[in-house]
C-alpha cells in the first residue's frame, strides 16, 4: 500500500476580493487516458499540458511497468514510447495507483485484455473503493481475479487474456471508468464490443480512441444514454494529445470568485465538453455571473475563458440526471449553496458515497461543522444558505476535493475554516494554494 504522507492541516480566512487571471492544470481524466493510449500505441505519443499530479504520475509509472518508456521533456510535456496493443510486458512490480480510482480502473481494463498478470494496490482510500463494478465485465471477457480483500477490493491480482471475448455490456451504474475499462480491454479483442450506458458519462475515452485511429461508433441510446461500438485489434497511430484545463479544478477558483464579495476572476482555457459542464449550468441557474469568452478548440475539445464576477446566489433544485456531468463538483456546489438564499436540493447523489471518500457524508459533516444547515434525505443533499459562520475543522478522509471545497468556504465565511489534511490536494491540483494566493486568497 502507498505510504500516507504526514497530515498537513490548512486554514482559509477572509481577505479582500479575489482578482486576476489564472490557468488551472490539465484535465485529470484526459491526462490518465493520454498516458494509457501512449502505452497502447506503437511509436512515440507526445502529450502537452499533462496534469503532473500524483494520481497521473502513478498511472505513468504503471505504464512503464507494462512496457512503455515514459519521458518528461518539459513542464507538462511528456513523450510515451508505447508497446502497442497486444504487446504489453509482464510487470515486474506491483502497480500502485496511490489515490487514483481512474488510473487503477482503466488499467484493469488494459491488463484484462492482455496475456499478463498484475497486482493492483493503492492508498487507504483506494483500498476502500468498489472494484466489482469494473471486474464483472472484465471477467465476462475472460480475465481472472484473485483478491485478498472482501468485495473485490484492492489489493488484487488480475490475470488477463490475450484473446478477450467481445461482449455487449450495459453498465449498471453511470460510470465512465467502467465504460472505459471495457473499451480498453476490447481493444485487443478479435471482434466487436458494444457498451450501452443509460446515462451518458464523460466521453474522453471514445474521443481518444477515434483520435488514435480506432474504429468506434457512438449513437444515442434512450432518453439520456449512448451506445458505443468498438472494433478490436486496430493498429493505433501515434497522435499528439493537448490536454485542456480541467473543469473540475476550475470549479474551485470559480466558486471562490462567486462567493467572495467584489471578486472578478478569469479562468483561462477551461474545457467546455457538455458531459462536464453541469456545475456551470447549475451555477447559472443560481444567478451566478459567469461569461464564457473566446470559445475555441484545443486538442479536439471545446474550451473557453470563464469570466467570473461575485454574485448573489439563490437556491436551486438540481435534477438527478445532471449528476454524471458534475459528479466531482457536488462538494464545491454544496459550498456555493451555503452562501445562496434559500434551500438547494441536490438529487440522486448515491455515487458520491464511493468516491475518494464517502463524499455525501464528508460534505454534510463539513457543512454542519461550519454552522451550515444541511440535511441528507435518502440520496439527496439539502443545504440552506445564508451568512456562513465557519470556524470548524473539516475531516477530509484522504479526499482532495473535500479539502479544496472547504478551503474555498473559508475565504468567505465569518471565521476561518480549517481542513485536517491538505496533503491530498497534490493528487489533482498541486499548485492550488499558490494559485489561489495569486488571486489574493489567504490559505496557509
Ligand atoms: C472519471 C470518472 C468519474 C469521476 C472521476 C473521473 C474518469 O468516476 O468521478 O473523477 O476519468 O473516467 P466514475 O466513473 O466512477 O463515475
Amino acid at each position: 500500500m502507498s505510504q500516507a504522507s504526514a497530515p498537513k492541516p490548512l486554514s482559509a480566512r477572509r481577505a479582500g476580493p479575489l482578482k486576476g487571471h489564472v490557468r488551472v492544470p490539465g484535465d485529470k481524466s484526459i491526462s490518465h487516458r493520454a498516458l494509457i493510449f501512449g502505452l497502447l500505441t506503437r511509436g512515440a505519443t507526445e502529450i502537452e499540458g499533462l496534469l503532473e499530479g500524483e494520481d497521473v504520475l502513478a498511472t505513468g509509472r504503471a505504464c512503464s511497468l507494462l512496457g512503455a518508456k515514459v519521458e518528461r521533456t518539459g513542464t507538462g510535456k511528456w513523450t510515451v514510447h508505447g508497446a502497442g496493443v497486444g504487446s504489453l510486458l509482464q510487470p515486474k512490480g506491483v502497480l500502485d495507483f496511490g489515490n487514483a480510482g481512474t488510473g487503477s480502473r482503466l488499467m484493469m481494463g488494459v491488463v484484462a485484455g492482455h496475456g499478463v498478470s498484475a497486482t493492483f494496490d493503492g492508498d487507504a482510500s483506494l483500498r476502500k473503493r468498489p472494484m466489482k463494478r469494473v471486474l464483472d465485465p472484465l471477467l465476462q471477457m475472460g480475465a481472472e481475479v484473485a483478491s485478498e480483500a472482501e468485495g473485490g477490493r484492492l489489493p488484487l491480482t488480475l490475470t488477463g487474456t490475450a484473446d478477450p471475448i467481445p461482449v455487449t455490456y450495459e453498465t449498471p451504474v453511470a460510470s465512465a471508468q467502467v465504460k472505459s475499462a471495457i473499451l480498453l480491454a476490447a481493444l485487443n479483442s478479435p471482434g466487436t464490443t458494444t457498451v450501452i450506458e443509460k446515462e451518458a458519462t464523460r466521453d474522453h475515452t471514445e474521443k481518444m480512441l477515434a483520435h488514435f485511429g480506432a474504429d468506434i461508433k457512438v449513437q444515442p441510446h434512450g432518453a439520456h444514454g449512448r451506445q458505443i461500438v468498438l472494433t478490436g485489434r486496430p493498429e493505433l497511430q501515434p497522435n499528439k494529445v493537448v490536454v485542456p484545463a480541467d473543469p473540475s479544478s476550475a470549479a474551485f477558483p470559480l466558486v471562490a470568485g462567486l462567493i467572495v464579495p467584489g471578486s472578478e476572476v478569469v479562468i483561462e482555457g477551461v474545457m467546455d465538453n457538455p458531459l462536464r459542464t453541469g456545475l456551470v449550468t447549475t451555477l447559472l441557474e443560481m444567478g451566478a455571473r459567469i461569461e464564457a469568452k473566446n470559445r475555441r478548440t484545443e486538442g479536439g475539445e471545446n474550451v473557453a475563458d470563464l469570466v467570473v464576477h461575485a454574485s448573489n446566489l439563490r437556491s436551486v433544485d438540481v435534477p438527478a440526471e445532471r449528476a454524471p456531468s458534475m459528479i466531482d463538483e457536488y462538494p464545491v456546489l454544496a459550498v456555493a449553496a451555503s452562501f445562496a438564499e434559500g434551500t438547494t436540493r441536490m438529487r440522486g447523489l448515491h455515487e458520491l458515497r464511493v468516491k475518494e471518500s464517502d463524499r455525501l457524508a464528508a460534505v454534510h459533516a463539513g457543512l454542519v461543522a461550519n454552522g451550515v444547515n444541511a440535511v441528507i434525505e435518502g440520496d439527496d443533499l439539502l443545504v440552506t444558505g445564508g451568512p456562513v459562520r465557519g470556524g470548524g475543522t473539516v475531516a477530509t478522509h484522504l479526499d482532495h476535493r473535500i479539502a479544496m471545497s472547504f478551503l474555498v468556504m473559508g475565504l468567505a465565511s465569518e471565521s476561518p475554516v480549517t481542513v485536517d489534511d491538505g496533503a491530498m490536494i497534490a493528487t489533482s491540483f498541486p499548485d492550488f494554494v499558490p494559485l489561489m494566493a495569486g488571486l489574493g486568497a489567504d490559505i496557509s
